[in-house]
């Protein structure tokens, strides 16, 4: 087993990477890695600079991400933590598959679409050909799983089909050069939606820090957000299908569950003909009691930068060795001479 993962450095760590994902990464490297598996969790920092960025910002953030993902319980002893710049095969295997990935594939593409807005010939070239980044780091290590929400289901089925063709077109068929991942997205929290609108995601981008919770968030600060969050007047339904039609009291409802590990149906049981003066405080508290502790490691962390430039050096070290048989294998199935 192989598990593969990503997260952009840019801005804080918030409760949709850690719901969506990064508590999956963990739950896998805990599980996984003591039978034998290698996980490998890096920082797409070759994927920020597809929009427009300040380098310096760039620069803490790595760093900071490196911090924020230690905090949460990802090992560096055990998983494999990385940051693209370091590994140059990433880059080198993107152009490789260049010629494999198709314009129409990446036109579909609904990041593009979003990104590039009306702008598309404004958008710099990487935004277009971010999806094959992205397949690039996955199959370098023939990933078999990759945890990531459901915004990266797409790009996770684009590099599938990247895969296939450049296995189609260039390997035979008992000798693929590359592995098929599959994505594990966690049911329940696939989609963190924003604390101001339930209809958008819980994004880095959003220019209101209010419609998100970031590991960075002092207690207060959790409280202030959780009770300013938009909900309706209505009171909480005691059964699942009451929340239809309710993005926000879904959105919180759906959190809640997650936080306390419960299903929705269970905090409904709760908290059934209750109204949000009474919900809102029990999710503050519960989210300022499972976040606090990875907040405290993450200050303490964030400020040791020898600490967090050695674990980038000693995770690239690891995932340079483990890239080169693969991209070696894409260069001789491609008739590209290299002695
Ligand atoms: P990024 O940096 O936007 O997000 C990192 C991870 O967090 C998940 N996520 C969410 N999950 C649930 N609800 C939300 N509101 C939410 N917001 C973010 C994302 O799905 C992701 O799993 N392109 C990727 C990074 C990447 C990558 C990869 C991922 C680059 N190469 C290879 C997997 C494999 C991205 O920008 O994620």
């Amino acid at each position: 087993m192989r598990i593969v993962s990503g997260i952009q450095p840019t801005g804080n760590l918030h409760l949709g990477n850690y719901l969506g994902a990064i508590r999956n990464w963990v739950a896998m490297q805990d599980e996984w890695t003591a039978k034998g598996a290698t996980c490998l969790y890096f920082l797409a920092d070759l994927h920020a600079i597809s929009m427009p960025h300040v380098p310096a910002e760039l620069a803490a953030n790595t760093r900071e991400m490196v911090a924020a993902l230690v905090s949460c319980g990802i090992d560096p002893d055990r998983s494999i933590l990385f940051n693209q710049a370091q590994v140059p095969q990433h880059a080198e295997l993107q152009w490789l598959l260049n010629g494999t990935a198709r314009m129409g594939w990446l036109n579909r593409m609904t990041q593009w679409k979003d990104k590039a807005g009306k702008n598309r010939e404004g958008a710099s070239v990487a935004l277009f050909t971010y999806p094959v980044l992205q397949a690039a780091d996955v199959l370098l290590y023939q990933a078999t799983h990759v945890p990531v929400g459901e915004d990266q289901k797409q790009h996770l089925e684009l590099a599938r089909d990247v895969a296939q063709k450049f296995n189609n077109d260039f390997a035979s068929e008992d000798k693929p050069v590359f592995t098929l991942p599959d994505p594990i997205i966690p049911p329940q929290a696939a989609r963190i939606m924003s604390l101001r609108d339930g209809n958008s995601k819980m994004s880095k981008s959003d220019p209101s820090d209010m419609s998100r919770i970031n590991l960075t968030d002092d207690a207060d600060t959790i409280m202030q957000k959780v009770k300013k969050a938009k909900t309706d007047p209505e009171p909480l339904p005691a059964e699942i299908e009451g929340l239809a039609g309710r993005p926000e009291a879904n959105n919180l409802v759906g959190i809640y569950a997650v936080m306390a590990g419960v299903t929705p149906a269970d905090v409904l049981r709760d908290f059934a003909g209750k109204g949000f003066g009474a919900f809102k405080p029990a999710l503050g508290e519960l989210l300022v009691e499972k976040l606090s502790p990875m907040a405290a490691r993450y200050r303490t962390l964030r400020e040791d930068r020898a600490a967090l430039d050695a674990i980038l050096a000693k995770g690239g070290e690891k995932a340079r060795a483990l890239a080169l048989p693969t991209l070696n294998a894409a260069y001789d199935a491609l008739g590209l001479v290299r002695s």
